[in-house]
């Protein structure tokens, strides 16, 4: 296929939710684009940015409930690309970390669409950093891992099991809840401990943000009594525990909730 018009995507991450956490260039292409391409994970305050005059296309991605397929999405793409259209495709966090960026830029690599990739900040330090939870900390804490929850029925967690285990690294899980019975009895079999502290954010980074702090052994009973909903992060290890001292969120929530509502 040839692009007639010069044109080109770029594919920006718009951080977590909030506004402020959008990079300069995140801002300036989404107030300086004709279309915008977005997810669900684009929250409403980011989307307050975008100048009336901007077309919106709004492609889904709930869990389990896709609007568009990722085929049709990358479709979508190249076929505005060759109306010359000047094109921002925007998603949840960064682009590139459990995003299906790196497909979407595949597509457009191979039919010779121009593109950019803006990174964003992934859900799993913003969630932490909101969280009060140093995701590496010194004596606690030598590397952290991103995992995804996410996968075929009855699969286990894809990560060998001294990671799993290693009281010294932190482990933040993406897309963790529909499948958490199964993520906890797999670290337990790997032989992390039960009362290893374990946090569960939701709605991290906006007013709705509610943080929950319990252990590995406790995490679905803790998500099944405060009624948790998605998008909520998992993050497993001692670390968890300075967030008793470091919650810093919590006024910060409230000046949030008379900003934007
Ligand atoms: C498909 S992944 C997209 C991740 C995204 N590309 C990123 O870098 O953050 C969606 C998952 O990210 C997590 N997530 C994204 N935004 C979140 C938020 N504001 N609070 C908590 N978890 C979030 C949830 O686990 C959600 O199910």
């Amino acid at each position: 296929m040839k692009v007639t018009t010069m044109t080109k995507i770029y594919l920006v991450g718009a951080g977590p939710g909030d506004p402020d956490l959008l990079t300069v260039k995140a801002l300036r292409l989404i107030q300086t684009a004709e279309t915008l391409v977005y997810d669900r994970l684009v929250s409403r305050e980011i989307l307050d940015l975008v100048p009336d005059g901007v077309s919106r296309i709004y492609v889904g991605k709930a869990p389990g409930r896709h609007t568009l397929s990722q085929k049709e999405i990358s479709a979508l793409l190249v076929s505005l690309a060759e109306k010359g259209q000047r094109v921002v495709r925007l998603k949840g966090g960064d682009p590139f970390i459990f995003g299906r960026g790196g497909e979407e830029a595949l597509m457009l690599a191979r039919h010779n669409i121009p593109f950019e990739v803006v990174p964003g900040i992934t859900a799993a330090q913003a969630c932490a950093a909101y969280a009060g939870i140093p995701l590496t900390h010194r004596g606690m804490a030598q590397g952290v891992r991103f995992i995804t929850g996410h996968r075929k029925e009855n699969a286990t967690l894809a990560i060998d099991a001294a990671t799993l285990a290693d009281p010294e690294q932190t482990l933040v899980i993406y897309m963790g809840l529909a499948n958490l019975p199964l993520i906890v009895r797999d670290l337990l079999d790997a032989g992390r401990a039960a009362d290893t502290p374990a946090a569960i954010v939701e709605h991290g980074t906006t007013a709705r943000q509610r943080s929950i702090v319990t252990t590995v052994a406790q995490l679905q009973k803790a998500v099944e009594q405060n009624n948790i909903e998605s998008p909520a992060m998992l993050i497993i290890g001692a670390v968890v525990a300075l967030s008793q001292e470091l919650d810093w969120f919590m006024p910060v929530a409230q000046e949030m909730e008379l900003r934007y509502g």
